[in-house]
């Protein structure tokens, strides 16, 4: 990335984790300028030819029987607007949802009612929270039942049940959970959750939503989270990745539920054909390049280097994730896990100096304090090559050295603009 000063960047963001393919990848800017030539707007009820290859090739790519397909132009929140409707079509009569801690879904109204409350969006925090309960994240660095991972049985599924017989004062049509959290500080959920979480579902009849805006075309290793745990959803919403940096969201859902109506679905800009078409070109990249075992292997090199880093920077509090999904969390002490949120901020800046993009978990002030925002995530477009993330992970380890080495009076400089900047206008 080069800005207008001609200072190049290495971009560990892929703007917000979006250009799997790179940026201008040629197959995209080729099928986008192809299909500009024949058609550039239709309304939604008129079926494409782009539309229809891009639904079939969705029908085909994740495990299950996920085989309906919804598409829209808006991104993520949409369709995990879209999904909530599917799920109250197949549950007639519930209309509410179980979300986790930390969350993120997006910021339409039902979106960031089903999100964990973010500062910037706190006037609307209040709209719609009657359909939402949540349950606690299995956040396993952090237990919120202080278990031993190891030996924890997967005891914290039994919250999820809980919420489920009292959380709630009407029925239940979905559960959204990102298979691995972003936003919310890039948590992978432990082995065998998905399994249990499902089982649980599905014996109260609720339905299985993954919201996989993040996790899906490769970035954790694999085509999707469904595909990297074994666990398909019975309802998957994708966006990102999935346009090669053009605005797609989907909802992939078990061909055995109903779809929409015509009406019950539908926007005048929704089904865009060079979306579409630059989507397809994506999809093929991802596959022909075999970005899913590339970023497998980027990101193990990534993680043996960071967990080597961490043996000598008590600041590296826990390094996790798969594929180019990584999260390194920074604490004060890796006793008391304080979380190091003003070096995280400073780390960020520091790096931007030189030359390297990287971005942190959401941010949260609670009664006026900040609270965590101190997960530096490296998730770079999936075409990076080795020498640019070892570049990458040289400046990250520099830097490192220096905010660890901050004073007093800089740290609370940096908390005195955090808590300015997450106040409402
Ligand atoms: C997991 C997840 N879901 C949903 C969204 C919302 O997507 P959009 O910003 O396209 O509405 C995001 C965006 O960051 C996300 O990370």
């Amino acid at each position: 990335m080069r800005d207008t000063a001609g200072r190049e960047y290495i971009d560990c963001t892929a703007q917000a984790w979006t250009l799997n393919v790179g940026y201008c990848h040629p197959d995209v800017l080729a099928a986008v300028a192809e299909q500009m030539r024949h058609l550039t707007h239709i309304r939604y009820g008129f079926p494409t030819i782009p539309r229809i290859k891009l639904i079939n090739r969705l029908a085909s790519l994740f495990p299950g029987n996920l085989r309906r397909v919804a598409l829209n132009n808006q991104g993520g929140g949409t369709a995990i607007e879209a999904a909530m409707k599917l799920a109250m079509i197949n549950r007639p009569g519930a209309t509410t949802f179980l979300v986790a801690y930390r969350g993120y879904h997006g910021a339409t109204l039902a979106t960031i009612s089903a999100s964990h409350y973010m500062p910037g969006l706190m006037r609307f925090s209040g709209w719609g929270l009657e359909h939402i309960v949540r349950f606690p994240y299995p956040y396993c660095y952090r237990c919120p039942i202080h278990r031993d991972p190891a030996t924890c049985g997967l005891a914290c599924l039994e919250l999820v049940e809980q919420a489920i017989l009292y959380g709630a004062n009407t029925p239940i049509a979905g559960l959204i959970i990102e298979p691995m959290q972003g936003a919310g500080g890039q948590i992978p959920t432990p082995p065998g959750y998905l399994a249990g979480l499902k089982e649980l579902c599905h014996r109260y009849d609720i339905l299985l939503i993954y919201d996989e805006s993040q996790t899906a075309f490769g970035r954790v290793g694999a085509m999707s989270a469904a595909e990297y745990y074994g666990v398909p959803p019975d309802i998957m919403v994708l966006t990102k990745g999935l346009g090669g940096g053009f605005p797609v969201g989907a909802v992939v859902a078990r061909e055995d539920l109903k779809g929409f109506t015509y009406l019950e679905e539908h926007t005048t800009f929704g089904a865009n054909p060079v979306a579409f078409a630059a989507a397809l070109a994506a999809i093929e990249v991802t596959l022909r390049l075999d970005l899913p075992g590339r970023a497998r292997l980027l990101g193990q090199r990534a993680t043996a280097r960071l967990r080597q880093m961490q043996e000598d920077h008590p600041l590296i509090g826990d390094v996790r994730g798969s594929g180019l999904f990584i999260g390194v969390e920074l604490v004060e002490d890796p006793e008391t896990k304080v979380p190091a949120t003003e070096r995280a901020t400073a780390l960020v800046e520091l790096a931007m100096e030189r030359g390297v993009i990287f971005d942190l978990d959401m941010p949260n002030v609670v009664h006026g304090l900040p609270t965590r925002r101190n997960v530096v995530k490296i998730k770079p477009p999936l075409t990076i090559n080795e020498e640019q993330l070892d570049r990458a992970l040289d400046v990250f380890e520099d830097v490192l050295e220096g905010v660890a080495r901050l004073p007093d009076s800089a740290l609370e400089h940096i908390r005195r603009k955090m808590i300015e900047s997450a106040m409402p206008r």
